[in-house]
């Protein structure tokens, strides 16, 4: 593994940085207040910034899961809501189009998507089928030319924003995850219908939304890959979904920590800086490490599945561990601050809201477990 970023893929960061500190920090607190943040989105999409490892053939940057990674890890630093908004987008809203769909599907889709014209979501889970993905019950049934589609999702980032849905449902009588397909669902779908928002901890600006399809006809043409195919895009793509989620943690975490180096220097109590106390110095010390940790396992990832090697395994050690390093250092962070790190006068108290969902949302971290250790048992 190459742990030097190459030239191209400094100047995206560049970019990114220059971008975080221009337009996304200034809109923060617009986002903080339930706004979705789609001029920043369009400002993204003309920066290139929707569509980084696909192909230019069909709309992208060209360039490759890194690069993404970089683009995802900055981002965070300033905002994880406009960080899973491109997360979920890029690796399971265009992703498994890119992966598994027909070459019409690609043309219609993957293009609008990667250049920002559409905004892409991922419907996997349902009311009771979160962790047991295997276990959904929204049906598709084939009608030839078209397929019905009944059932609900659950917690879908991007739902009531998106162009289109990956949407995973039943169309065989295989029991678990047999028997399940993929879908490309249009926002505009007679009988697909957006549900209630919920009202999050964190991520404030991005909208996560229940979805129900009521005899939802969807063309046979939008099937993605073949019909029981569709658990195994769903798994293959999370692959690559929890390496984007990994490098949000490790985002929230490192602006976490960023904020506390300085103010821990600033803050003069008993006479000198807090940094000069040990307690203080060794705590920034811990924070430090579990960054650094973090970073090492996140861009292994990316450079494995850049690289077509197999990234489950790591995937989920990064996003497990680096899930893990954004609670404890957030965490961290509003010790470092005291009692202004408990008020919204400083992100700190953004960063540790923003950083629990990191360890629930793309699988669990007790999922990332059972993902580790299927591997280490096979
Ligand atoms: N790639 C390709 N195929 C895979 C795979 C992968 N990474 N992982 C599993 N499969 C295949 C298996 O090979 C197996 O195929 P065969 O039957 O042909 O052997 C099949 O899929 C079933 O695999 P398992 O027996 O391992 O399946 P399981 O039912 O035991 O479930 C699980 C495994 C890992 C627990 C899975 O259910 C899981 O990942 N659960 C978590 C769900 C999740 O991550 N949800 C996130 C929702 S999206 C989201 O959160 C987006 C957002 O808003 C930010």
């Amino acid at each position: 593994m190459n742990l030097h970023f190459t030239e191209e893929q400094m100047m995206l960061q560049k970019m990114v940085r220059e971008f975080a500190k221009s337009e996304i920090e200034p809109f923060v607190e617009e986002m903080e207040k339930g706004i979705f943040p789609r001029e920043l989105l369009n400002k993204m999409a003309a920066l290139g910034l929707m569509g980084i490892p696909v192909p230019e053939k069909y709309g992208g940057a060209g360039m490759d899961f890194t690069a993404y990674t970089i683009a995802i890890h900055e981002i965070s630093k300033a905002s994880a809501t406009l960080s899973v908004i491109l997360s979920v987008h890029t690796s399971v809203g265009t992703y498994p189009i890119l992966a598994f769909g027909s070459e019409k599907q690609k043309e219609n889709y993957v293009k609008k998507l990667a250049t920002g014209q559409y905004l892409g979501a991922f419907c996997l889970t349902e009311p009771s089928s979160g962790s047991d993905a295997a276990s959904m019950k929204t049906r598709a049934v084939n009608k030839g030319d078209h397929y019905l589609l009944n059932g609900s999702k659950m917690f879908i980032t991007n739902g009531g924003e998106a162009d289109t849905y990956i949407v995973f449902a039943r169309t065989g009588e295989g029991k678990g995850s047999e028997g399940i397909s993929a879908f490309i669902v249009e926002s505009d779908t007679p009988g697909f219908v957006i549900g209630k928002d919920e009202h999050k901890m964190g991520l404030n600006g991005s909208r996560t939304v229940s979805l129900m399809f009521e005899d939802a006809k969807v063309p046979a043409d939008n099937l993605l890959g073949q019909e029981g195919e569709g658990f195994k895009i769903a798994m293959a793509n999370l692959d690559g979904g929890r390496i984007g989620i990994a490098a949000q943690a490790l985002g929230i975490a490192e602006a976490a920590l960023e904020k506390s180096i300085l103010y821990a220097k600033e803050r003069q109590q008993f006479g000198k800086p807090i940094s000069a106390q040990q307690g203080i110095a060794f705590k920034l010390a811990d924070m430090a490490t579990k960054v650094e940790a973090a970073k090492l396992l996140v861009y292994q990832a990316a450079w494995l599945k850049q690289n077509n090697l197999p990234c489950g395994k790591q995937a989920a050690m990064a996003k497990l561990l680096a899930s893990k390093a954004a609670m404890e250092v957030s965490t961290d962070a509003i010790q470092v601050f005291g009692g202004y790190g408990y008020t919204k006068d400083y992100s700190v108290e953004r960063y540790f809201r923003d950083a629990k969902v990191c360890e629930i949302y793309e699988g669990t971290s007790e999922i990332q477990k059972i993902v580790i250790s299927k591997h280490l048992l096979k």
